[in-house]
């Protein structure tokens, strides 16, 4: 595996790994878990090199967010990556990415506006930027995201058809299943920041998705349905639940009352200081 931190010689790396073939891209910003593998392993089977970027990107978080702490283990990350084959490791340093008096902003409106968009003001404006910044660095063929951040895979598949990225640049977006613990959590490199305790806690919120998917399947009132969600994750000691919504699985709307289209269960909440996020598929 190459290891490149600039720009010059990823282009390299790049052009030796296009006479092969295919390429697709996995972003990331590093602290890798087997939800990020499964990522790359299943970018392996669909192309015939990887590029895995890493890279904890300033723009999408918050002035009191944790990008100070967000967990940085290059070594480590990179022997995982060596060992699941990837080719091409691009971790740009800041300056790479955002040279002196970089200027511009990418902002998808309507899907980044609510849930985490209203939580998190001008996180996808940031996720949307880098996002953009990479199709164009490594041009990839196709390139795979989680559904563990499904508001985000929606703002990348809006930017990416409107601003004509899906060709010739990424020809495909791969969204991939959300990988769990063993007990149901969302694997997340953020789980990094509970303590055992709150770790015991957090099995709630899979748990509490699930109850309240079964209710509004069986035909249950959604509003007392979210609410009687909310009130037990409170009960579990979540310390304040940003949304928990149900909507277009598509378009985000939030909804108030199921529709005859796929729909997901999304909640967001915190636990001491941790925000955790998760989201299932309800109905078909
Ligand atoms: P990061 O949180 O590192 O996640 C990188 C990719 O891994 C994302 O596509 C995310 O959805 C996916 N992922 C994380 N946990 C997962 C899980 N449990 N199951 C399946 N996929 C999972 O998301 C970002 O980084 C950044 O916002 C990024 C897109 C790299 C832009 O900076």
């Amino acid at each position: 595996m190459q290891t490149v931190n600039a720009l010059d010689p990823l282009r390299s790396a790049l052009s030796a790994l296009r006479a092969k073939g295919t390429i697709a891209l996995v972003p990331t910003m590093g602290a890798l878990h087997d939800g990020h593998l499964t990522l790359v392993r299943k970018a392996r089977a669909r192309a015939d090199a990887v590029v895995v970027s890493i890279f904890v990107n300033p723009l999408q978080f918050g002035v009191n967010e944790d990008l100070d702490a967000y967990p940085r283990v290059l070594a480590r990350d990179s022997e995982l990556l060596a060992a699941e084959g990837v080719d091409v490791l691009w971790a740009p340093h800041v300056s790479a990415m955002y040279p002196e008096g970089f200027a511009t902003s990418i902002r998808v409106s309507g899907v980044s506006e609510g849930l985490c968009g209203a939580a998190r003001p001008g996180h996808f404006d940031g996720v949307a930027t880098v996002v953009c910044k990479l199709f164009n660095q490594v041009a990839p063929d196709m390139a795979l995201f989680g559904e563990k951040d499904w508001q985000q895979l929606a703002v990348i598949r809006r930017m990416a058809r409107d601003l004509d990225l899906t060709s010739p640049h990424v020809a495909r977006i791969f969204g991939v299943p959300i990988v769990r613990e063993e007990d149901g959590l969302a694997m997340s490199s953020r789980n990094a920041y509970l303590t055992a305790d709150e770790r015991a806690r957090a099995v709630a919120l899979p748990e509490a998705m699930r109850t309240a998917i079964a209710r509004i399947e069986a035909g249950e009132k959604l509003a007392e349905t979210l609410a009687a969600l909310v009130q037990e994750l409170m009960q579990a000691g979540f310390a304040s639940i940003d949304y928990a919504q149900l909507c277009d699985a598509e378009s985000l709307d939030v909804l108030a009352a199921p529709i005859d289209r796929a729909m997901r269960l999304l909640v967001a909440a915190r636990l001491g200081t941790t925000r955790l996020i998760d989201n299932m598929a309800v109905g078909r």
